[in-house]
């Protein structure tokens, strides 16, 4: 049998390629996601809309911030910010199936002029273009961002829901319908260490 050969790959070759992608579990549906570069620090579990909002009052979100989601899941907050407060947000995650949802999300809500979505490992981001920043992680995770976090413009707010940064001192820590949210404003305030401790006089 006589395989027609396309741009000098025969059709044999292909037909193989196939084969051994979908033994390896590639599906054929480009509408799938592919498997995560690196596995994701922390699992999907989306911050309820009422918490959402909540977030974003204590963040002060108002006209001209920038709004950055670390681990955007399905994008329900960078969405909600542009939706609510016409801002500009971004979210960022490692998970391309959460990607896609982010995207889609985007798309219904027609805000592709305000929000971008970004694959991404948050440890590796340069955050200094961000005003707000909201976290649904680990409290050890966010204890990992500090280095990231201390680089954000005087007066950025940082909110978390549910964990704290151990060693920071939240300026907020709000309890509502069994939820908690806590809320810093750049430069951080370390509970402990030099940078709270008084100078000492020279002449002394
Ligand atoms: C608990 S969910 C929070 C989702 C969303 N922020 C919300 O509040 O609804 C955490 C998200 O972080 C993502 N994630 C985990 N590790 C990550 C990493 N190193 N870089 C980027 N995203 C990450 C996960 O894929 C997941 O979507």
């Amino acid at each position: 049998m006589r395989v027609k050969s396309i741009r000098g790959f025969s059709a044999w070759a292909a037909l193989a390629l196939v084969l051994v992608l979908t033994s390896f579990g590639y599906a054929a549906d480009p509408a799938a996601a592919a498997a995560p570069k690196k596995t994701p620090d922390v699992i999907f579990v989306p911050t309820p809309q009422p918490v959402v909002e909540r977030m974003l009052e204590l963040a002060e979100v108002k006209k001209g911030d920038v709004v950055y989601d670390l681990g955007c899941g399905d994008g329900r907050i960078v969405v909600t910010a542009a939706k609510k407060y016409g801002v500009k947000a971004v979210g960022f995650d490692i998970d391309p199936q959460r990607i896609k949802e982010s995207l889609e999300n985007v798309k219904t809500n027609r805000l592709e002029h305000l929000v971008t979505i970004k694959e991404a490992d948050i440890f590796t981001l340069d955050l200094s273009g961000a005003d707000v920043i909201t976290l649904y992680l680990l409290p050890e995770l966010n204890v990992r961002l500090i280095p990231q976090l201390e680089k954000l413009k005087p007066g950025s707010r940082i909110v978390s829901f549910s964990f704290d940064m151990e060693g920071i001192k939240p300026d907020k820590v709000v309890h509502e319908d069994g939820e908690t949210i806590y809320k810093w404003t750049t430069p951080l305030k370390r509970e402990s260490g030099a940078a709270t401790r008084p100078k000492r006089d020279p002449d002394n």
